[in-house]
């Protein structure tokens, strides 16, 4: 084992950067912290992605807290998706304790307790920002993923998606996908066979089977409009700091399906709405995924590939994505290995499998003279980890085991009132919290079966948007910055996902 001295000089040099950067915490020899040994986190590598592991109550989400709050202090813009909904502490100054006043004397910093601007998002029916999206921007690409169809069946999807089109049947719902599906397996099949081909009716009668019960998963709160954009998710506050975007899935954690469909259709409509971004002195969007195994659990092969050519690609757009989970074997090999920074919170040795998750973990982690890997991973106390990270040559940083900083916001959920106070100050919540009940193919489609059948016509739809100029002639600046990021970047980006090339289009 190297000596004290030679440790300091040796965190020193590994973690210190020329651009931005922020102490996180200070390097721990024999268990305890050496003074001068600070490990410090390069804010310009966080588009690097990086990955939060560490057995339940070790300090995962204390750890996002703090570096979210690092994040909003440098103006950099930050996304959670707040699975156990612990996060919202973010919004309301922490408490000085005497816990916390040992460990920052210990890590040689003032603690400052602070609120951080905060905005709540929600999926389905809880407080704050809504979050939708139409079946058309998913694209035939991501809905066929998303319903683990084979290959015939995917390619009916892009038939369908495709008539629509033509038709000007807009695929609002999951309601318009279904009845469209029953449509052309009954009335519509002879007029759309003459047009594109014989219909396999067992196919369609398999993916309506699927459709319906990803409706089953509650997904009809999710499609529908008006559809979120992404843009909205970059913002700053008026002094310059970077807005922290709380996602609060605790009433969908149930529900896999929808959470990793989201999830998709999110970074692909980043990815493809995002310019391509130089080397970028900070990054422009960062996003944390806590207990993302739920993300990975119930997700197939493709799914997984997509997630990891996303994940390659989206670094160039300045956007970075950290996981957090209990155990890093969660996130499949070939995502993890393009995670550039490691918080190793400890791991618990339970069982024989436990033991070998731990030695796996041990010998993925950068060489070290100053510890015992294997043994420390069990061995650290809650706020510590292992640290190591990409320096700005993208080369890892000396493995470090730290003691970390502790959130300067509360460490506590906020109150059901301090809630609302926050949704009744967001600016956001209002653009997004009505459905547009515009015309779709539902409509349209019934309509039509009417109208053959002799019945009278049915009375006008509720919205007349269509009428005043909305629906197919409103044009969204979305949809000409998406435009632009097609045209850009061509057919690396069409080949990525759903949302381009065949499909997933916004209204023009
Ligand atoms: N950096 C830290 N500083 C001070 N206390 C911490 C820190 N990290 C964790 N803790 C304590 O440990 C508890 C559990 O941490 P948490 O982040 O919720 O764990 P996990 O997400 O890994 O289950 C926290 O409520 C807090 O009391
Ligand atoms: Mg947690």
């Amino acid at each position: 084992m190297a000596g004290t001295d030679q440790f300091v000089e040796t965190v020193k040099a590994g973690y210190q950067f020329k651009g931005a950067s922020v102490k996180i915490g200070v390097g721990m020899l024999d268990g305890k912290a050496v003074p001068g040994a600070d490990v410090n986190l390069s804010l310009k590598m966080m588009n690097r992605h990086g990955l939060i592991a560490g057995a339940t109550g070790t300090g995962k989400t204390k750890t996002l807290q703090t570096i979210s709050e690092f994040l909003s202090d440098a103006g950099v813009p930050v996304m959670l998706m707040d699975i156990k909904g612990d996060l919202s502490g973010l919004a309301a100054a922490g408490a000085q304790n005497d816990k916390i006043k040992q460990r920052y004397e210990v890590l040689e910093l003032d603690y400052q307790p602070k609120a951080f601007p905060v905005e709540f998002l929600s999926l389905s029916n809880e407080k704050g920002v809504r979050l939708r999206a139409t079946v058309s921007e998913f694209g035939p690409i991501l809905i066929s993923k998303i319903l683990d169809l084979n290959e015939t069946q995917s390619s009916l999807v892009a038939v369908i998606f495709k008539y629509a089109d033509d038709q000007k049947l807009p695929l609002v719902g999951l309601k318009d996908l279904i009845k469209l599906l029953q449509y052309i397996s009954d009335e519509g099949k002879a007029e759309i066979e003459k047009s594109y081909g014989k219909i396999s009716t067992s196919s369609t009668g398999i993916i309506l089977r699927k459709v319906i019960e990803l409706q089953g998963q509650g997904a009809d709160l999710f499609f529908d409009e008006p559809s979120f954009e992404v843009a909205d998710l970059m913002r700053t506050t008026s002094d310059g700091k970077g807005m922290i975007n709380i996602l609060r899935v605790t009433d969908i954690q149930d529900r896999p399906k929808l959470f990793s469909t989201f999830m998709l259709q999110m970074l692909d409509e980043l990815y493809a709405s995002s310019p391509e971004q130089g080397d970028l002195d900070l990054p422009r969007l960062v996003l944390f995924i806590d207990e993302a195994h739920l993300l990975f659990q119930e997700a197939t092969n493709a799914l997984e590939e997509k997630i990891e050519t996303v994940i390659k690609l989206i670094r160039s757009k300045g956007i970075g994505i950290f996981f957090c989970t209990q155990n890093p074997q969660d996130v499949p090999a070939p995502i993890l290995s393009q995670l550039g920074l490691k918080v190793q919170h400890a791991l618990r040795a339970f069982t024989a499998n436990d033991r070998k998750a731990i030695k796996t973990a041990a010998e993925n982690f950068p060489e070290t003279s100053y510890y015992k890997t294997d043994d420390l991973l069990t061995q650290m106390g809650i706020g510590e980890a292992l640290v190591t990270m990409l320096n700005e040559k993208g080369i890892p940083t000396p493995l470090v085991h730290t003691l970390l900083c502790s959130p300067r916001s509360r460490m506590d959920i906020l109150s059901p009132a301090e809630i609302d106070q926050v949704v009744s100050s967001s600016k956001l919540v209002a653009k997004y919290a009505n459905v547009v009940d515009e015309k779709s193919a539902y409509e349209i489609l019934t309509e039509k079966l009417n109208t053959a059948a002799g019945a009278p016509a049915p009375a006008e739809p509720k919205a007349q948007k269509k009428e005043d100029g909305g629906f197919f002639s409103n044009p969204i600046v979305k949809s000409a910055a998406r435009t632009a990021a097609v045209t850009i970047t061509g057919y690396i980006t069409r080949s990525i996902m759903g949302a381009l090339g065949l499909g997933g289009r916004r209204k023009k």
